[in-house]
């Protein structure tokens, strides 16, 4: 093979987009975790199956002939479908032939929006903590983040802070209630001082509401979109992983003026040309269950939370029970171990068989998070009582492991 010549400069092998974030801390833990046989309270994925008649739904798709592509933006019946869904809980009034585009999970549709929306050089706020993927999202965007803090234990934002973040580069704003990490839900006042912001610097809200029906006390889900002036400049994200405990089968959507749709479309087309058919038809059925499944869903995490939350505090944890989504998010400070977020997680891996996504992941500079961890309680109730009972012994385990 001929050898570079000497003055050629070795380019790296990878392109500059890919260099600038990291491999998702979140799955690297993961196999950590598998490694020691750990329980798994970091990555957002339940360990209990979604519905029998979803499941079943997808098997008599498949039986039924639905394995070839579907139409790019989304098999008409699952459109049709969250038309319908969208106008009754988000009171969203969406036309499902030019405003509904399905996509790869609510993760692709993030990517798709924005890759429809964002030149290079664009700004746009996001607050945080946030959910990890919107860092890299804006960098593989072109765009550049404008960070906004979320401040502990309330997660309530500084008004002027946000106003101090929008300027003549602001593109959009990317929202996410109810919210990972933090479990907070946006209140009206706050979605209207927001809607105000974008209003006034012609920007468009990206609103993540994949944990829509995950909420625990009085305050009710809004829609960013149904606020006025924010029909023509939202794009409402969600999906059907959380609400049916079906991570695995990628189905997300976004809703989004028609103009904005045609370039989401685009961007979508190009990215993964559709998600599976057959699921899109099994999502269709999904969301045929009456309000009944939405309500136990409801319960069934406010259980967990009830359940679980107590045990990280008599553990140690400083926290506050959240009031929708399935994490929590904790302080570590209490524990004293002068150790950072990354460290205490494989820690907490390695002596109690507990996993769990170290803070910094959530935060730019990621600094700002050596004290947090955010732990996940999609989980069945005796794997969240085991959990709580080895943690219940990680005070005296960190300290063994600090002295020996
Ligand atoms: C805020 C938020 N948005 C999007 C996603 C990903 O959703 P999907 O499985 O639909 O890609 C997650 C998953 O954890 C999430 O927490």
């Amino acid at each position: 093979m001929p050898s570079p010549s000497a003055d050629i400069q070795p380019r790296s092998r990878l392109a500059q987009r890919c260099q600038y974030f990291t491999e998702s801390v979140i799955r690297e833990m993961t196999r950590i975790a598998q490694k020691h046989g750990a329980i798994n309270l970091g990555q957002g994925m339940p360990d209990f199956d979604a519905p029998e008649v979803v499941r079943e739904a997808a098997c008599q798709a498949i039986r039924d002939g639905y394995n070839q592509y579907a139409i790019t933006w989304g098999a008409p019946a699952l459109r049709r479908a969250i038309a319908a869904k969208a106008s009754l809980f988000n009171r969203i009034e969406a036309d499902p032939e030019t405003q509904i585009t399905v996509c790869c999970g609510a993760t692709e549709c993030m990517m798709a929006t924005m890759m429809a929306l964002i030149d290079p050089g664009d700004e746009v706020v996001i607050f945080q903590p946030f959910y990890e993927n919107y860092g890299p999202d804006a960098l593989l965007s072109g765009a550049t983040p404008r960070w906004v803090p979320l401040r502990w234990p309330d997660w309530r934002f500084d008004p002027q802070e946000l106003r101090n973040a929008f300027s003549q580069k602001t593109r959009a704003i990317i929202l996410n209630t109810p919210n990972n990490p933090t479990g907070k839900v946006f209140r009206r006042e706050e979605l209207e001082f927001i809607a105000d912001l974008c209003v006034e610097h012609d920007v468009y809200a990206l609103s993540d509401e994949i944990y829509e029906y995950i909420r625990f006390g009085d305050q009710p889900h809004i829609s960013i979109a149904t606020l006025p002036g924010m029909a023509e400049r939202t794009v409402t994200i969600s999906g059907l992983s959380k609400t049916f405990s079906i991570t695995g089968w990628r189905l997300g959507y976004c809703i989004a003026p028609a103009d904005v749709s045609v370039g989401i479309r685009k961007a979508h087309d190009f990215l993964t040309v559709g998600a599976p058919h057959p699921l899109q038809m099994a999502g269709a059925a999904a969301l045929e269950l009456p309000s009944s499944y939405y309500q136990k869903l409801q319960d069934d995490y406010r259980r967990r939370r009830d359940l679980f939350v107590p045990y990280l505090q008599q553990a140690g944890f400083e926290c506050e029970a959240p009031e929708g989504a399935y994490y929590v998010m904790t302080d570590i400070t209490p524990f004293a171990t002068g150790l950072d977020d990354v460290t205490f997680v494989r820690r907490m891996i390695e002596t109690v068989g507990v996993s769990a996504v170290p803070g910094s992941s959530f935060y730019s500079p990621r600094s700002e998070g050596r004290q947090k961890v955010r732990f996940m309680f999609a989980k069945k109730d005796e794997t969240l009582h085991a959990a709580g009972q080895r943690l219940l012994g990680l005070r005296e385990a960190l300290a063994r492991g600090a002295s020996s």
